[in-house]
């Protein structure tokens, strides 16, 4: 079970990553040449808060299931000095949460709008900062924060 949701959210990460990229550099494309705000930019901003919304299930079980996090809470005060248990007990869930609610605000806030241009600049921001904070919280390889494989 547990290394199902570990491969699961590993391999979900890329899923979410993208989404977002192309979410931004459609609305980017969209807003600089004040385009048509189309029914494929409206999926495109749907299916993007959609699976960072699978990936927050997904992260949520498998902290609920994770002897790491298991361990952090049994032993926090003397856990929370390492690094790595710190970053994955809170750090990692806080940046994500807070990221996924970014995402969520201004995937809502995009579809209020009333003008084409509008839609595409509140996803734009929105998804950007989403995406820059998601990119520091996952923990690469190469992260000064936390270290895991690019793929399970
Ligand atoms: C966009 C959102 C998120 C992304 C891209 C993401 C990405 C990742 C990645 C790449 C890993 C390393 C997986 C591995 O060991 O190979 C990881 C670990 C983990 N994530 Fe997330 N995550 C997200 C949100 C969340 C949330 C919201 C939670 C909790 C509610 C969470 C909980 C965890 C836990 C507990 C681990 C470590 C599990 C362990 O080593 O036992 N994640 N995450």
């Amino acid at each position: 079970m547990y290394q199902t949701l570990t491969f699961l959210h590993s391999i979900f990460r890329w899923l979410v990553l993208l989404s977002l990229l192309y979410a931004i550099f459609r609305s980017y494309k969209g807003y600089s040449s004040s385009r048509k705000f189309s029914k494929t930019d409206d999926s495109v901003r749907h299916w993007t808060a959609t699976i960072a919304h699978i990936q927050l299930v997904l992260g949520i079980i498998l902290y609920s299931q994770s002897p790491v996090i298991k361990y952090f809470w049994k032993n926090f005060t003397t856990a929370k000095e390492s690094f790595d248990l710190l970053f994955f007990g809170l750090i990692h869930i806080f940046l994500m949460l807070f990221s996924i609610v970014t995402i969520t605000v201004g995937s809502a806030m995009a579809k209020r709008k009333t003008m084409d241009k509008e839609k595409f600049k509140t996803i734009l921001i929105w998804f950007t900062v989403a995406l820059i904070i998601i990119f520091i919280a996952i923990p690469w390889p190469f992260s000064p924060l936390a270290n895991r494989p690019y793929f399970r």
